[in-house]
């Protein structure tokens, strides 16, 4: 793993997109910054992070082995790479809100952006951005989020966790090629609100209920509905209230 540490920057990802575009990288060049001006999250939201508190980290990986019906794996992968490191340092009650918010109980702990370049040879060039919240205890502006400090009451090494979370990517990154069942069945398993009803919604309609039965095979989240019908939903197309 090659490491480049960065003070500040507009967004780790972004800065990896643009190195890619003009040198060759290693798999697995890491980039990490102690603070984003412009830090992005899932469709086009911010992400906020306090200065230095936290992880923020964009892993560049070029020509996975998956085609891009099937690039939602990598979403899939990611997070449980990073659950597999929290469960190390004992984080209680984790679970992935789909399709990849990592949470401890009902607040989230980190979120995760992938955004891929399909090459003209080709080529696919994947930038993994992972922004996790390691310790940070204040968090009076985002009721929804909280940190490994604030659930595990201690405070942790950022560089440890980088490491680490690299690690975890490479293994499972490998399965996904290998035994892409047993990924499967661990995203499954970790579920958040699964079996649970729950009010969802759609853009301008009112909201509705809805159990989590799971995910299909094409990344889709399975509702069964209250008029009793199996409904699957795309990540654009539904929120969770
Ligand atoms: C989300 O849950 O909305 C995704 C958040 C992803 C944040 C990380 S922080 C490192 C990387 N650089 C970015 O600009 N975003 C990701």
């Amino acid at each position: 793993m090659k490491l480049i540490k960065l003070d500040a920057i507009d967004s780790t990802n972004d800065f990896l997109k643009g190195i890619s575009a003009t040198q060759e990288l290693e798999n697995y060049t890491v980039v990490t910054a102690e603070n984003q001006t412009k830090g992005k999250g899932q469709m086009g939201a911010v992400w906020n992070s306090e200065k230095s508190k936290n992880l923020i980290m964009s892993v560049f990986v070029k020509d996975l082995l998956v085609n891009s019906d099937e690039i939602y794996k990598l979403n899939i992968a990611t997070a449980l790479a990073v659950i597999e490191v929290l469960k190390t340092f004992s984080i209680k009650n984790l679970s992935i809100k789909w399709p990849n918010d990592i949470m401890s109980d009902n607040f989230k702990l980190a979120g995760i952006l992938i955004e891929n370049s399909f090459k003209s040879d080709g080529s696919i060039t994947t930038i993994i951005g992972i922004g996790l919240n390691v310790n940070q205890t204040d968090f009076d502006n985002l009721p929804k989020a909280s940190s490994m400090a604030v659930v595990a009451n201690a405070t942790f090494d950022k560089d440890e966790l980088v490491v680490l979370i690299v690690e975890r990517l490479k293994v499972n990154f490998e399965l996904l090629s290998t035994n892409p069942d047993v990924l499967w069945k661990s995203y499954l398993d970790l579920l958040f609100k699964k079996g649970i009803p729950m009010a969802f919604s759609i853009a301008n309609q009112k909201p509705f209920m809805g159990i989590i039965k799971g995910v299909s095979n094409r990344g889709k989240l399975v509702l069964l509905l209250e008029n009793d019908r199996i409904e699957e939903y795309g990540i654009k197309e539904i929120q969770m209230l």
